[in-house]
């Protein structure tokens, strides 16, 4: 054995990830991550949360061991600690996902960059914010912070958005889509920075139309997520709209004229909101009590655990759970 293999068998070459705020993203980030077979070191300014951390792992490991665990994967890969610097030591790659504050993630993200050397990405798990801005209080190597924004639950929806802006480096956007993908994920990069990134615009897209039928009167919300559930979402699974609207046209010659003629004026015929429609705040407590009825029986644990085990079918069954 070479000394590298036998560091390899000793696990010694096991990359190290810190994972800054154990909330619900950055527990579920361990999460996934430890299923990877990584080293996960949490950093959490409450040393409260290193009971519902361990609780999160917990509750998603079954989930885990389904869509196949990494022969080196362990809960024991797992550390917390209170103290950044310690946290800091041996990471390879940091995850950060604490509240969404600008100017909490700006100075939390300068600290990071001042400890760290240049080669180690810092991505945060910001829903919405630019790197541009989250960058702006680094002195060191600004250039290596990026949004690397990940779906709730982590470990269950493999996607990652990876935006750096204009000022990112490309190298650094590299590492870490070599880093994510090396942990299971399916990575997309922003060529331009943009609020709210891709998927975030679709959902909001999709959710603003929701409203816009909830405030006519059209449906239920019931039916209304029905009707996504049971059918664009369940080709979604597998196919994007726009490859889906390619299978509609039937063959490749008659795919410019399904487009043309079909699409194009089914758009202009209005299947949509209206471009001035804007939701109320009476819309929006309407729709609330409309949920709050609808899920009044329901636990939100049960709730997740019944998430975990049929997104999980679906991604063994597309063979989407490959690390
Ligand atoms: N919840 C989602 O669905 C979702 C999805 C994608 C991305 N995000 C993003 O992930 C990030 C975290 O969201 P969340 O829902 O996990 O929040 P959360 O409130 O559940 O957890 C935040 C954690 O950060 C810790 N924290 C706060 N300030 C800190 C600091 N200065 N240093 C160290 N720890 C600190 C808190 O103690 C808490 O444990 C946000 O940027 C959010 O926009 C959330």
């Amino acid at each position: 054995m070479t000394e590298k293999s036998t560091k390899q068998a000793a696990g010694e070459n096991r990359k190290t990830v810190c994972c800054i705020g154990a909330g619900s993203i950055g527990a579920s980030w361990a999460a996934h991550f430890l299923r990877a077979g990584l080293r996960v070191i949490s950093y959490d300014s409450s040393a409260e949360r290193e009971a519902y951390l361990r609780d999160a792992v917990k509750f998603a490991w079954p989930t885990l061991e389904r869509l196949g665990l990494s022969s080196e994967a362990s809960i024991d890969n797992l550390s917390f600690t209170t103290n950044l610097a310690e946290a800091l030591s041996q990471a390879d790659f940091v995850q950060e996902s604490v509240f969404e504050d600008l100017a909490m993630k700006q100075k939390l993200l300068a600290e990071v960059d001042a400890i760290l050397p240049a080669e180690i990405v810092i991505a945060s798990s910001s829903s919405g914010f630019l790197a541009s801005d989250l960058r702006a209080a680094c002195t060191k190597h600004p250039e290596r912070v990026m949004v690397g924004h990940p779906f709730n639950p982590v470990y269950l929806v493999p996607l990652v958005e990876i935006a750096a802006g204009d000022e990112g480096s490309p190298e650094a956007v590299e590492n870490a889509r070599n880093f994510y993908e090396s942990a299971g994920q399916k990575v997309v990069v922003l060529q331009r920075e943009i609020n709210g990134y891709i998927a975030n615009r679709l959902q909001y897209a999709v959710w603003r139309e929701i409203l816009y039928m909830f405030s006519q009167g059209t449906a239920t919300l019931e039916d209304i997520d029905d009707a996504m559930t049971y059918g664009p979402a369940s080709r979604w699974a597998a196919l994007g709209p726009s490859a889906v609207f390619y299978l509609g046209g039937r063959t490749k010659e008659l795919y410019d004229s399904f487009v043309v003629d079909d699409l194009w004026r089914e758009l202009l015929a209005g299947y949509a909101a209206p471009g001035d429609f804007i939701p109320d705040r009476a819309l929006i407590d309407r729709y609330i009590e409309q949920m709050h009825a609808r899920m009044r029986d329901k636990e939100f644990t049960d709730m997740r655990r019944d998430r975990d085990r049929d997104v999980t079918s679906v991604r063994v069954a597309l063979k989407q759970s490959e690390l």
